[in-house]
Parts: structure tokens; sequence; C-alpha cells
């Protein structure tokens, strides 16, 4: 565990002191190929279920799956291939979906997706936190999900995420090697518009 923390801290310095999980957090592809038991998984989505939500009304679902059961496959043939490869080292993949409604009046909900992220990045926090990979994914097909996975209507698919024990870079081909790297961030000045919409500095 200390020495993935310690890439991380290495790359990323942030420019006021922040809490170090924050920091911490990646999204690492090379994974052990180990599975997780329910009493490692569980509290990552316990972590997700205390997450803020407009109402309180908790929009998140998570459909989840662990290698070599009989529910992985159709979870697994949804992603594209290049995140096949390395995704199939995961125990545990996930679709996360979010209801579009509020479940105690059926209106719209304009902040179920929002809702979704804050739980999803908490699951992502509590994974960190105990050395797990938790890595999320757009590259799966949003059109099929729905019938494969018997989603009703009212549910958005919102993205899937690969869950697992770290492994070396090393296990992951050459060209995936490469990019095993924590990543940086826009400066704040580029992000913050006081008071109103304006031209960001750098921007056309
Ligand atoms: C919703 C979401 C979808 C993503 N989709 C993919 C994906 O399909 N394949 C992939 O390799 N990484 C994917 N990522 C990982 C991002 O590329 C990564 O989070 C981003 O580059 C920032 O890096 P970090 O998570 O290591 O801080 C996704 C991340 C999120 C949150």
């Amino acid at each position: 565990m200390k020495e993935f923390t310690d890439e991380v801290r290495k790359i990323r310095q942030p420019n006021y002191p922040i809490n170090p999980i924050i920091r911490d957090r990646w999204s690492p592809r090379s994974m052990t190929g180990e599975g997780m038991t329910d009493d490692e998984l569980f509290p990552l989505f316990e972590a997700a279920r205390w997450a803020p939500s407009s109402y309180n009304n908790q929009p998140w679902i998570f459909i989840y799956a662990h290698r070599d059961t009989p529910e992985w496959k159709p979870l697994f043939n949804l992603l594209v291939e290049g995140n096949q490869g390395w995704a199939k080292n995961a125990a545990v993949l996930v679709v996360i979906i979010s209801k579009k409604t509020f479940y105690h009046n059926g209106k719209p909900s304009h902040t179920h997706s929002l809702d979704t992220g804050s739980a999803w990045m908490s699951l992502a926090l509590e994974g960190t936190s105990r050395g797990y990979v938790v890595h999320g994914m757009e590259g799966f097909d949003y059109k099929k999900a729905p019938k494969a996975l018997h989603i009703p209507k009212d549910f958005q698919v919102e993205a899937m995420a690969a869950i697992g024990k770290r492994a070396p870079k090393k296990k992951l081909p050459p060209e995936l090697q490469k990019r095993e790297v924590p990543s940086l961030r826009r400066p704040l000045e580029q992000i913050l518009m006081k008071g109103r919409f304006k031209k960001r500095i750098g921007q056309a």
C-alpha cells in the first residue's frame, strides 16, 4: 500500500493542503486477478450509501458482479475491448445507475446524476483508503446495458467501475504500463468564476 501512495504523492502536489485521501485516489488499471469477498466489497457500497442527495432521494443503484460468477459475463460483455483488456483482472464490476425521478412523488429530479456522482466518489474514496483499485469506466455499451441488465426506463445508466486488488504495473501490457501514472489537474483559476460565467484564462 505504501509504495502505491508514495507514487501519487511524488506527482500530485496540491496548491492548498487537502485531505490526503482525495489526492491519493486515482485510477490505476493493474489488478492482481484475485477476488474480493462481500465483506471486503460491501464497505465500499456502505460508504456510497451515505452520500448526500437532493431530498435525500438516494437515486443511486449499484449493479455488481464478482468475477467467476454467472453475473460477471453480462457486465463484462458491455465493456469496450480496450477496457476488457485490463478490467478482466478486476474482482468486481459495477454498473452505476441513477433514478431519474423522485421516489416520493415521481417528479423529475434535476440532480440525480450529481447525487449519484457523489455516491460514486464516496465509493472510490473508501476503496482507495482500503488499498483497492476503483476505476470508473465510460467505455461500455450504454445502449445494450438496460436490456442486458433488466434496467427499468426511469433509471439512467451513468457509468461502470472496476474494483480489485492493486498489482504492480508490470502486470499490464507495455502500452498500458506507460499510462499507469497518476494524472494532474487544471489549475484552480481555470475552474473558478467569480459571480458569473466568463472566459477563463487560456480560453479562446
Ligand atoms: C465516469 C468515468 C468514466 C471513465 N471511463 C474510463 C474508461 O472507460 N476507461 C479508462 O481506462 N478510464 C476511464 N476513466 C478514468 C479516467 O480517465 C480518470 O479518472 C481520469 O483520467 C483522472 O485520473 P484519476 O482518476 O487517476 O485521477 C473514467 C473515469 C470516470 C470517473
